[in-house]
């Protein structure tokens, strides 16, 4: 058994790692956004995200016009929010038009944790009418909950992806109703050029290269703490000078 000023100990450590994470954060411009955050109807909310490294809650965003399909494509090709590495509880899309993957929206999102689920779900993404494909090249870790994909039409890119990578309840997972495999075509990186770049794992009985987008590969199950680790100290370092 571990003596009580030991346990003190590790306790006061983790207290004091969790202070220099939270003035680093801070230090790098980076904000706790939330309680959750509600972006619909117009693409111009999407503002309220700009300066948050955290959602504290859940993220929706939904029901962002048809009507407005070509200013909306050119307006979400150069939209990113760089900053996101983190949503606590769920990430949920629904019917927002011309957005056609979350690869520049999103790119350095890691981790959605999963507190609070909606209904199951940690991550749905449901009726996304122009989505091809997820391109949340980033995430590595659903710590709770599964995800639920479900008709897009032009979806592609998802036997691509190994979600045993990131979550641990991937048997819950609901995708349907998503473009067929078969009329997608996804190539991961370097494979026209006979130069595969990313891992290759067994996921559901296919042993295959892992990738998001035909530009970013699926990262392995070990580099998340390094990539913390790294981008804490980046920040910090960044901070004293
Ligand atoms: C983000 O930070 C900038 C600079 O501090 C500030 O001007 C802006 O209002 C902030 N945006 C939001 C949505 O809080
Ligand atoms: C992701 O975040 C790191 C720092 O935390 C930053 O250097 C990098 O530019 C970000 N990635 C993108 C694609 O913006
Ligand atoms: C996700 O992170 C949690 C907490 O750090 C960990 O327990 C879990 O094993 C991770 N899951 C995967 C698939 O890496
Ligand atoms: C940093 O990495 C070390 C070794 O891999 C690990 O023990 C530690 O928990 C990591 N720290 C954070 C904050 O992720």
């Amino acid at each position: 058994m571990k003596s009580n000023t030991e346990k003190d100990g590790l306790t006061l450590f983790c207290g004091l790692l969790l202070c220099v994470s939270a003035i680093c954060l801070r230090g790098a411009n980076g904000e706790i956004c939330g309680p959750s955050i509600d972006i619909g109807n117009d693409i111009s909310e999407f503002r309220r995200l700009e300066n948050c490294t955290i959602v504290e809650g859940y993220l929706q965003i939904l029901l962002i016009g048809d009507k407005n399909y070509n200013i909306n494509q050119e307006v979400f090709r150069s939209l990113s929010f760089p900053k996101l590495t983190m949503i606590t509880d769920y990430l949920l899309l629904f019917r927002v038009s011309g957005l056609d993957s979350l690869s520049t929206l999103f790119p350095n999102l890691t981790v959605i944790r999963g507190r609070n689920l909606f209904y199951n779900y940690a991550l749905v993404i449901f009726e996304m009418t122009s989505l091809k494909d997820i391109g949340l090249y980033s995430l590595q870790n659903i710590t709770r909950g599964a995800i639920r994909i479900e008709k897009n039409p032009e979806l592609c890119y998802l036997d691509s992806v190994d979600w045993s990578l990131i979550m641990d309840a991937e048997l819950n997972n609901f995708i349907a109703g998503n473009k067929q495999s078969k009329e997608c075509g996804d190539v991961c990186p370097g494979i026209m050029e006979d130069n595969p770049q990313c891992i290759k794992t067994s996921f559901n009985d296919n042993f295959n290269y892992r990738c998001w987008t035909s530009n970013h590969c699926q990262k392995g199950r070990n580099s998340l703490r390094f990539s913390i680790n790294l981008s804490i100290l980046v920040r910090c370092l960044n901070e004293w000078g």
